[in-house]
């Protein structure tokens, strides 16, 4: 029979890079958590049209990337592409900003793009993101990039980079619009058809063109800088000022717009040379006009997502200690089994972490088995020990064995302090 794979693009977190993911995790959260920030759990599936209005009708994760399907009631649903826009929609939905003046709040889960499977860039993907709404004051901006910095520090992760820009507000991006479609027009047929499309409907993403052709035209374009209005240039250069005094490296990169069309003014990334073509570890940005276009309150907003799969390569995953079990029990014999088992059950209502090997073999196998898992300790019960009234713990670390009264096991291995702790 043909055998069913994982769909392509799609993974398995196996267990040993399970263990690393919880361990960044709790790290993202104990970050986020000093910062501020609460977490929000928000929905795997949302109205397609949400992506729409927020993402763009004219980005590459609306126009071609999204799982999209009918409901039975006709109605289309998305698979997420991205949180912020189901934070956003949480934030209105739930009437945060009536509550409080401002919200931290972060997410960590799984988000779905049809992209073209490579290294670092899957079909089903994890992000850890944040988000902020409520504050237009450009220290913010500084304090989202020292909390990525932050994080990355507390997992030892070196050699990435920040890349800074700002791509202004409503009030100066027309201007900027106006200025790239001059200076594209006498060079459409330069570009790819992607762009020749883009030129027409949304001429900032050019600049954002994988594609050598168009990125080498695009380094000739005009920048966002030389068209920001005062106000959009004050809140970057504060940014800066603001980065300076926390002491982190950045660079500012013009050509910085992002794929998705909700961006105002501050845009970043972080990235790494060592994540080959796909170099983005962390991306984000300011939308202070997506709450009000979603139908909320203008309100203010920015925030970043972090791709986990990156992340976990840029990790050293050495560091992460394992957790194996504590107690490995070897039972010989059906009886032995029988014991075994009850003691088994003891132990785990103890809360001691172990394992009984139910598919039995000889003393010398089953202790093969238990070395493999790294156990602290075995307990052995076999006809001998049951005549006796014993079991025979063997320390695997200093590979000494003791006798011990049945009766008095699991008082013996309650008053070990190391084993409770799992
Ligand atoms: P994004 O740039 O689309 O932004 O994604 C953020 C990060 O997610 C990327 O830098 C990358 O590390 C990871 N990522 C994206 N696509 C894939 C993929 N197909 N496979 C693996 N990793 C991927 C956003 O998603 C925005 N929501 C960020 C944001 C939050 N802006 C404001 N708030």
């Amino acid at each position: 029979m043909r055998q069913i794979q994982a769909i392509k693009g799609i993974r398995d977190v196996l267990p040993e890079e399970s263990v690393v993911w919880q361990h960044i995790n709790q790290k993202a959260r104990e970050t986020f958590h000093t910062f501020g920030y609460q977490e929000i759990i928000i929905p795997i599936i949302e109205v397609a049209e949400l992506f729409l209005r927020s993402i763009g009708e004219t980005t590459d994760i609306v126009e071609k990337e999204m799982y999209v399907f009918e409901d039975r009631d006709g109605k289309k649903i998305a698979l997420r592409p991205e949180g912020t826009a189901s934070v956003v929609r949480s934030y209105i939905e739930n009437n945060f900003s009536r509550t409080s003046t401002f919200s931290k709040l972060y997410y960590i889960g799984p988000m779905f793009r049809r992209e073209r499977p490579q290294a670092g860039r899957y079909r089903q993907f994890y992000q850890i993101g944040a988000e902020v709404f409520g504050f237009d004051h450009p220290m913010i901006d500084a304090e989202m990039l020292f909390m990525i910095d932050q994080f990355f520090h507390t997992l030892n992760i070196t050699g990435y980079e920040l890349q800074i820009n700002s791509i202004g507000c409503p009030l100066c991006r027309p201007g900027f619009k106006e200025a790239l479609k001059s200076f594209f027009i006498g060079r459409l047929a330069e570009l790819c058809e992607n762009c020749r499309r883009r030129f027409e409907f949304n001429p900032m993403r050019i600049l954002d063109c994988k594609s050598t052709h168009c990125h080498a035209l695009a380094d000739e374009a005009p920048k966002t800088l030389d068209y920001l209005c005062d106000d959009c240039l004050t809140h970057f250069n504060k940014v800066q000022d603001s980065l300076k005094s926390t002491g982190i490296q950045y660079i500012i990169k013009p050509r910085l717009v992002r794929g998705l069309d909700y961006y105002t003014r501050t845009t970043f990334e972080f990235v790494s040379g060592s994540l080959g073509a796909q170099n983005a570890v962390a991306a984000g940005g300011r939308y202070d006009t997506l709450v009000e276009e979603i139908g909320g309150p203008p309100t203010p907003a920015l925030g970043f997502s972090i791709g986990m799969e990156r992340l976990y390569s840029l990790f050293d995953s050495i560091s992460v200690q394992k957790k194996p079990p504590k107690i490995f029990i070897v039972a010989l014999g059906e009886k032995g089994q029988e014991k075994a088992f009850s003691l088994l059950n003891q132990l785990l209502r103890e809360g001691i972490p172990s394992i009984m090997d139910y598919s039995g073999g000889s003393l010398k196998s089953q202790m093969r088995r238990a070395d493999k898992l790294e156990v602290s300790s075995v307990l052995i019960i076999g006809e001998d020990e049951i005549n006796k009234g014993i079991v025979t713990l063997r320390d695997m670390t200093t590979k000494t064995q003791t006798e011990i009264p049945l009766s008095e096991v699991i008082e013996r291995l309650k008053n070990i302090k190391s084993f409770k702790s799992c």
